[in-house]
């Protein structure tokens, strides 16, 4: 292959899901309308608990394209010869399990959101991977968004000084008097509730505005207050907040919010500083736009200037995480640095705090 040809991906899908299917759309449209030539995305199997459905998925999402092989169990995507890496979108409670069993088979492995139930878990994938000589990254596709690279270069730049606090919040309303307890955000067997669900977004924001921060000096934060609303069918969470303080070295709070039972807050996030604030648009997952304000002399809040930044993708976006895996997994690189394992066992050891 002469180097100027792009690298190809060849990737195994678990589960036909909701977000399988989003994933499958997005990263078979091609590459070069997004302006990429380095990488392209081939789906080459997928994997269900019933064939019949994975055969339907492949018909509904990848044109019927019968090149890729329809599999009525996970287990025969894992040791598909011509599969590099495993995409899984099943339930939260599987993440450890279905990761593992693809790592244990040497294939890379994109996981979808929450990467695991807890810390622990994390852990032991994370060192697994790294036995394995794989490439494992939670799907945490808001990071790989040029929007958090533009919002980056804004934060590191200087003109707004240190961050002082963020406010973020991602509700969704899911109707869930009307949902069976048997549905995927309402059942605890399958990781339900609000804070595995939208917290990872919320997460994904207090890493780059605060964790990432180069003030920071990669310091976790050294205290976290939480509050937890329970639904009362299932006993998950409908709605909880929780407040991460940065007091080592940056003096910074993030005060977070998810609930189930709302619609979204717009704006979606507000990071301050005092030399001013940057605004952050609905929806937090994937924000249209951001709008930085600068004031006149630091803690006065007049703003004298105001830009927005505004960002649209062809697509849902999730394409710019598989362009990531693709690229580590050519360059022979077993974590992102964008979003490495350090960062996912951040947002797991928050988690297993705020459910204390
Ligand atoms: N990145 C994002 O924007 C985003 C958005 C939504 C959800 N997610 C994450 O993606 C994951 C799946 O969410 P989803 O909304 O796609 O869920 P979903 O529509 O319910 O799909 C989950 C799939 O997992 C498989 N599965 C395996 N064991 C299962 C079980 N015991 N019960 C139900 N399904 C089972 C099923 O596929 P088969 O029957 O084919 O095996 C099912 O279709 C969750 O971890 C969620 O947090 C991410």
């Amino acid at each position: 292959m002469s180097s100027n040809q792009p690298f190809v991906l060849r990737w195994g899908i678990i589960s036909t899901g909701m977000i399988a299917a989003k994933f499958v759309g997005d990263i078979l449209i091609d590459p070069s309308t997004r302006t990429v030539d380095d990488v392209v995305h081939k789906v080459v199997a997928v994997g269900s608990r019933d064939a019949i459905k994975a055969q339907e998925f492949i018909n509904k999402f990848a044109q019927g394209d019968k090149s890729i092989k329809a599999h009525g169990t996970y287990e025969e995507v894992y040791v598909d010869k011509d599969v590099d890496a495993v995409y899984i979108g099943t339930p939260n409670t599987y993440h450890y399990q279905n990761s593992k069993d693809a790592i244990l088979a040497k294939k890379h492995v994109l996981c979808e959101k929450p990467v695991t139930m807890n810390a622990v878990e994390l852990k032991s994938l994370s060192t697994l991977a790294k036995e394995n000589g794989v490439f494992f990254m939670e799907a945490m596709w808001t990071k790989f968004q040029p929007l958090s690279g533009a919002l980056k270069k804004v934060l590191e730049d200087g003109r707004l000084g240190p961050p002082v606090s963020l406010h973020a919040d991602l509700s969704l309303d899911f109707d869930i008097e009307n949902l069976p307890t048997t549905h995927r955000i309402l059942d605890p067997m399958l990781g339900g509730g609000a804070l595995l669900d939208l917290g990872p977004y919320l997460m994904v924001w207090a890493i780059m505005t605060m964790y990432e921060h180069p003030d920071n000096k990669g310091e976790e934060p050294g205290h976290i207050a939480t509050s937890m609303l329970r639904t009362s069918t299932t006993g998950v969470d409908a709605s909880t907040t929780f407040v991460l303080t940065f007091n080592k070295t940056l003096q910074a709070q993030a005060i977070l919010s998810c609930s189930i039972t709302l619609p979204a807050v717009r704006p979606a996030g507000n990071i301050r500083f005092r030399n001013g604030n940057v605004v952050i648009h609905s929806p937090l997952y994937r924000p249209s736009a951001f709008t930085v304000e600068y004031f006149d002399k630091p803690g006065s809040g007049n703003v004298v200037d105001r830009t927005a930044k505004e960002f649209s993708y062809i697509g849902e976006g999730l394409y710019f995480q598989a362009d990531e895996v693709a690229r580590c997994i050519r360059d022979g690189k077993l974590e992102s640095s964008e979003w490495g394992h350090d960062k996912s066992l951040l947002e797991m050891k928050v988690f297993d705090e705020v459910r204390i």
